[in-house]
């Protein structure tokens, strides 16, 4: 990346902490997270395209076949049985969740999310099979305990590491341990890599493979599998899955 691009990239993210700050003063109890999902969940209610959130899908992909890749890649580390449970952090309007939703028995899908404006869409996304299937939605921190106790057998994220900033990593990923407590449970990340940790957008960070296999530690990481590559502001950042596991 070019200095000058790097000198309007950082001034960019100084405007957008400096307005952060200001909120944060309002608002002494909340997150970053909090404040960034809050700005999404009023563009969605404008009728704004989301990427993964919402009613209205960016690009051309169905909403039913847009999580579909994803959903196979972490089945492809994971053969899971039909009756795990499997728990999602940062659920968001269950794009990748409803695949699992259809694929597990009943009672077999946790999404929990920061915030409950994402999963509000999924009874007008996916209709019947969400009663049938009796999926669970649940905001953390409130729904923490409650998670634990479902004892999950597998705890997996798409789209949300990324969305972490520094300053939450450690109660984010102290979080998925905690829920993944079962000694058999796996856990897969949709992660972000970079040679070092950077900031790469307003909410968005990539740091190197070792630097996620410390904040999962004792988990141990078991696999990791290409997702592609991200180009933002410049920066090529490499997607993988990331499987961790206890040894
Ligand atoms: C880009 S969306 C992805 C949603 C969904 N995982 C998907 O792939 O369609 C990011 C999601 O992560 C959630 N999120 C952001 N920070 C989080 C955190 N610290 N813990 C859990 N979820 C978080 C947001 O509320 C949002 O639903």
């Amino acid at each position: 990346m070019s200095g000058q691009n790097k000198t309007t990239l950082k001034a960019d993210f100084e405007k957008f902490d400096i307005a952060f700050a200001d909120w944060k003063k309002k608002n002494p109890c909340k997150q970053f997270s909090d404040y960034s999902t809050q700005r999404i969940d009023s563009g969605l209610k404008k009728g704004r395209a989301h990427c993964t959130l919402g009613l209205n899908i960016a690009g051309d992909v169905n909403w039913w076949d847009h999580g579909r890749p994803a959903f196979k890649s972490i089945m492809e580390q994971v053969a899971i049985p039909t009756d795990a449970k499997v728990l999602e952090i940062g659920c968001g309007s269950a794009r990748v969740g409803v695949h699992f939703i259809e694929r597990q028995d009943t009672g077999c899908y946790y999404g929990l999310d920061v915030t409950d404006a994402f999963f509000a869409y999924c009874p007008d996304l996916i209709g019947e099979l969400l009663i049938e299937k009796k999926a669970k939605f649940g905001v953390i921190p409130e729904k923490l305990e409650e998670a634990i106790s479902w004892n999950a057998d597998l705890v997996f994220s798409t789209a949300v590491t990324l969305h972490v900033c520094p300053e939450e990593e450690d109660a984010h990923f102290s979080t998925i341990k905690k829920i993944a407590h079962q000694q058999e449970a796996s856990i897969v990340l949709q992660s972000y890599l970079y040679e070092k940790n950077i900031r790469f957008s307003r909410s968005g960070w990539a740091r190197p493979q070792d630097y996620f296999s410390r904040l999962m530690h004792p988990f141990v990481l078991v696999n990791s599998m290409d997702d592609g590559v991200w180009e933002s502001n410049g920066y090529v950042i490499d997607v993988k899955f990331l499987t961790f596991r206890r040894v």
